[in-house]
């Protein structure tokens, strides 16, 4: 097909199916290159029109043979489709097609992945395996059949319950019932050969569950942390939302090519090895906790997906949004909230937003959508899990509890919209959400802006206050603040209009605007819950009675005022406490203000928060100095740091992000045009001037850090390593600036042959690597040694150096895909070495000379036919090219173009690419 007849579907466009399937009985007989599938389905016409033709999707199937009621009939076949036309009402459709297992690269349907058959079906793979209405309102219920292939296979798995088994004909088969009607994503199948996990769950109305986790033959030992994270969501979901497991088996795989994290099918969760396989040796802190998130995130879509399904792919992040809600107040409850909420933060402020300013921004329900593989976003997932989070702070845990169970009720075994859990959520909790919605259809950030004043309490005139602010606003400071500089001391200050000392109101006034998106030229306002609270020049907080008990201010308009009395005339408000709205805030804070946040405020975000306030004045200010070489002392940020450490009581995770200058991908998103050579270069001359202002603390930091003895991953040993690793690139900074680069290389050469685990090891290798220390190519050399043979574990060495920030890396990177050990034909190969650079290294993929553009050209070459979803995933960085100077511009779009000439460029390419292209005349 060419790509120029790629068409967008709507939403709006959303029809009813003319039949739908009630029960479908499907037969595998596995072979590599010829697995024949036999399905007899029961149709049943649910049209008006008594002469609307039965049409089944189905893609690349070699078909054999269709039987109507047992009889032959008459019917088309297209690139696309099986059309049946003249069909009864109600009748039983037999199809026979053959395809090939071995030669699907793509990993949608059913493939190979290092000798075991497996499948993913979510969101259009199922017409990959056979002709069906591959749609996820069309729910049936599912008998599978699975004849092994000729050679020892010693597990065949699907959904639901195993009802036979045994062999037959020298071969081993077994039957799978699935009680429960799904849709034909979330269909099954698993055949190999693993090692067997096998534990028990009892339900809380006493029910036994079958457990098992299958992993690679010889992983066993890697597998235990992934099967106690199962017992602990099951436990979890019944605990935290009274939600008990359905059936009497809870199957879980691992494999080893999967396009994403995992899948949550029916009762036989299909997981990428990355999302399962852990050990001390071999994984990091950071490894465990996303095993047991993402453990944690299928298991919980059995109601939350499974149960209560989608009526169209449009819906998406109705199950998605929710889901990762659940997992992340999982992990905050069985781990550490501080660290999860702080991260979950992170990729919202230097991901989500990236994505809302660029080509493919679209809102939690997209309008339109041309390949659905590529709305697997943070959009739907995160930002809609923030949504999900502001109706939880608006109407209180209670009530959210009393709507999702109500919500799961009243659809429970049906295929619902997001409409829907509006709806229910508004009647459970009686709250009107109408105006709310705007989160759902709306793209973009919201900007919001922050001013304060006192006013005389007498000067209350109803309402006078309020235009005098409005009035007062000064664009410019908006502008200024939008890109987070700080206003100076002198510019503004909310005391001036007010000379009374006592009997004074706080007035705050909250403006919000929200910028353009593709198809999207306005916006309405949102309804932005804003978390406040008021602290004192000295750091004390203190509560004026007009704010309310939740401490959540209902910001609904585009301008708003808010006033507060009973408050020392010092007192600064504290606004968007914890991240309640995914929304960019700038405010009218002065240095000295942030600096006491920082110290005194009780949330971790807004110290992380005034922390990078701090440090991206600090960046816009000098962002033209530092090619004279004339960078200031950062003093006050040097100050601020010093106080955290040596502030016993901040939570280490908290403070392991509050010693070391943010990620310069987070830095970018505070400029709406990216000097990107300045910016790095300012960040790293930043870096080394605090490392060796505070030399000593960060030694002595390092030093008290240290751990002894065993590694064993928990929240508070994995917080002590993330604080101690931190402190410990510093050091080794700290060094270097001193042009001791001695010291720094023993420093880190010792740190990683000490380590006795992988989080330290790591962490020694990629400061070697990032600070270019003389141990580099020793400790390299080490590390393929150690772990050449484990594909999995050697990721690391590729994502390694794929991350140095530095032009250079591009030339690594296309020797190491020569490396042995790369196979351009697994994604996680792929992510860990051409992801990093796509979205974790601007510096290496926006080369000034292109270079960065063209090793993604010549990698979406091959793997635009081998992989089309995973070849448009690594794009998602350089899409965004359009917020750096016009060279870059000029070069990134000579590369696209290149890139859309591709021949049979796949769909899921051509929608990222044209929509890049295109975004000039869309905004
Ligand atoms: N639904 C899966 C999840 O969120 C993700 C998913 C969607 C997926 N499509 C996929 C996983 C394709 C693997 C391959 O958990
Ligand atoms: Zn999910």
């Amino acid at each position: 097909m060419a790509a120029s007849n790629f068409k967008a579907k709507k939403r709006l466009e959303y029809k009813k199916p003319d039949f739908t399937a009630t029960d479908i009985d499907l037969q595998f007989q596995l072979a590599d290159d010829a697995t024949v599938v036999r399905a007899t389905a029961h149709y049943v016409r649910l049209s008006a029109d008594p002469k609307a033709p039965l049409r089944l999707d189905g893609e690349e199937l070699k078909l054999n043979d269709v039987l109507l009621n047992g009889q032959s009939c008459k019917y088309n076949v297209t690139d696309t489709e099986l059309i049946v036309s003249e069909v009864p009402d109600d009748f039983e459709l037999t199809t026979e097609v053959v395809i090939s297992p071995a030669r699907n690269t793509s990993l949608m349907g059913l493939y190979k992945s290092c000798g075991c058959f497996c499948t993913q079906c979510e969101p259009e793979g199922f017409r990959r395996i056979t002709y069906f209405l591959d749609r996820p309102d069309v729910l049936a219920k599912y008998r599978v059949t699975i004849v092994g292939p000729d050679y020892g296979c010693g597990v065949l798995l699907s959904n639901g319950n195993l009802v036979e088994s045994g062999i037959k004909d020298g071969l081993l088969y077994s039957v799978w019932e699935d009680p429960f009607p799904k849709p034909s994503y979330l269909f099954a199948l698993v055949a190999g050969a693993f090692d067997i996990i096998e534990d028990t769950f009892v339900t809380k109305s006493g029910r036994e569950v079958k457990l098992a986790l299958y992993v690679d033959r010889g992983a066993y030992t890697r597998g235990t942390w992934a099967m106690q994270s199962i017992k602990e969501s099951m436990a979890w979901d019944e605990r935290r939302f009274n939600l008990e497991y359905d059936l009497d088996n809870f199957n879980v795989v691992a494999v080893d090519f999967f396009n994403f994290g995992a899948m949550e099918n029916k009762g036989l969760n299909i997981f990428n090895s990355s999302c399962v396989l852990v050990d001390p040796q071999t994984a990091t802190d950071t490894n465990y906790y996303t095993v047991q998130g993402v453990i944690g995130h299928e298991y919980f879509h059995n109601w939350t997906g499974d149960r209560v399904t989608l009526r169209d792919w449009f819906q998406l992040s109705l199950k998605e949004s929710l889901t990762v809600f659940r997992d992340q107040e999982f992990s905050s409850d069985v781990n550490s909230r501080v660290l999860t909420r702080l991260d979950a933060i992170n990729v919202i402020r230097s991901r989500q937003f990236a994505e809302d300013a660029g080509p493919m921004a679209h809102p939690v329900r997209p309008e339109q959508v041309m390949e659905m593989n590529n709305f697997y976003t943070v959009t739907i997932y995160d930002k809609g899990a923030e949504v999900i989070r502001m109706i939880h702070t608006i109407v209180g845990e209670e009530k959210f509890q009393k709507g999702i169970a109500d919500y799961l009720a009243r659809y429970d075994g049906q295929a619902a919209t997001i409409e829907d859990f509006i709806l229910t959520m508004e009647t459970a909790s009686l709250t009107d959400l109408a105006q709310f919605r705007r989160w759902y259809s709306q793209a973009g950030t919201p900007e919001v802006y922050a001013k304060w004043a006192w006013k005389s309490i007498d000067d209350n005139g109803n309402g006078k206050a309020q235009p005098a602010l409005a009035a007062n606003i000064d664009e410019k400071a908006i502008a200024a603040a939008l890109n987070n500089e700080v206003v100076s001391d002198t510019q503004e200050s909310a005391n001036e209009e007010c000379g009374c000392d006592e009997n004074c109101k706080l007035v705050l006034t909250l403006t919000q605007n929200t910028p353009p998106t593709p198809n999207q030229s306005t916006k309405d306002p949102f309804v932005i819950p804003v978390r406040t609270s008021f602290l004192t020049k000295d750091g004390q907080s203190v509560v004026p009675p007009e704010l309310p008990e939740n401490g959540v201010l209902m910001f609904t308009k585009e301008e708003q005022s808010f006033e507060f009395t009973n408050l020392p005339k010092d007192t600064i408000p504290v606004v968007l406490r914890d991240f309640s709205a995914p929304v960019k805030l700038s405010a009218m804070y002065q240095t000295q203000d942030y600096i006491n946040m920082l110290e005194h405020c009780d949330d971790p975000f807004i110290r992380v928060d005034s922390y990078m306030s701090l440090i991206n004045a600090f960046v816009h200010q000098n962002i033209d100095k530092v090619k004279n070489g004339d960078l200031p002392e950062p003093t006050d940020i040097i100050k601020a740091i010093s106080y955290v450490i040596n502030d016993a009581s901040i939570d280490m995770q908290l403070k392991a992000k509050l010693i070391v200058v943010p990620s310069l991908i987070s830095l970018m998103e505070t400029f709406k045009k990216i000097d990107l050579d300045g910016l790095d270069q300012t960040r790293k001359e930043l870096s080394s001037l605090i490392a060796r202002a505070l030399a000593s603390e960060y030694k002595d930091l390092e030093h008290k850090t240290r751990s002894s003895g065993k590694y064993k991953y928990d929240a508070q040993s994995a917080a002590q390593r993330a604080l101690h690793n931190a402190a410990q690139y510093m050091v080794a900074l700290g060094y270097l600036a001193d042009d001791n680069g001695i010291k720094a290389d023993d420093l880190i050469s010792n740190a990683y042959e000490n380590a006795n685990n992988m989080t330290d090891r790591l962490a020694a290798l990629s400061a070697a690597c990032e600070l270019e220390l003389p141990c580099k190519s020793k400790l390299l050399d080490s590390f393929e040694q150690s772990y050449s043979h484990d594909p999995l574990t050697f990721d690391k060495f590729f994502s390694v150096q794929a991350a140095v920030s530095s032009e250079e890396t591009i030339k690594v990177v296309r020797k190491l895909m020569d490396h042995k050990c790369f196979d351009i034909t697994n994604p996680n190969r792929v992510r860990a070495l051409i992801g990093t650079v796509g979205y974790n290294n601007p510096v290496a993929l926006h080369r000034r000379d292109g270079m960065g553009y063209l090793l993604m050209l010549d990698v979406v070459r091959k793997l635009n036919d081998i992989n089309p979803s995973v070849a448009a995933r690594i794009l998602d960085g350089l899409i965004n090219y359009r917020r750096f100077d016009i060279n870059r511009i000029n070069k990134a779009e000579e590369y696209l173009n290149k890139m859309k000439a591709i021949p049979n460029l796949s769909r899921s390419v051509f929608e990222k690419i044209s929509s890049a292209l295109d975004s000039d005349t869309k905004q």
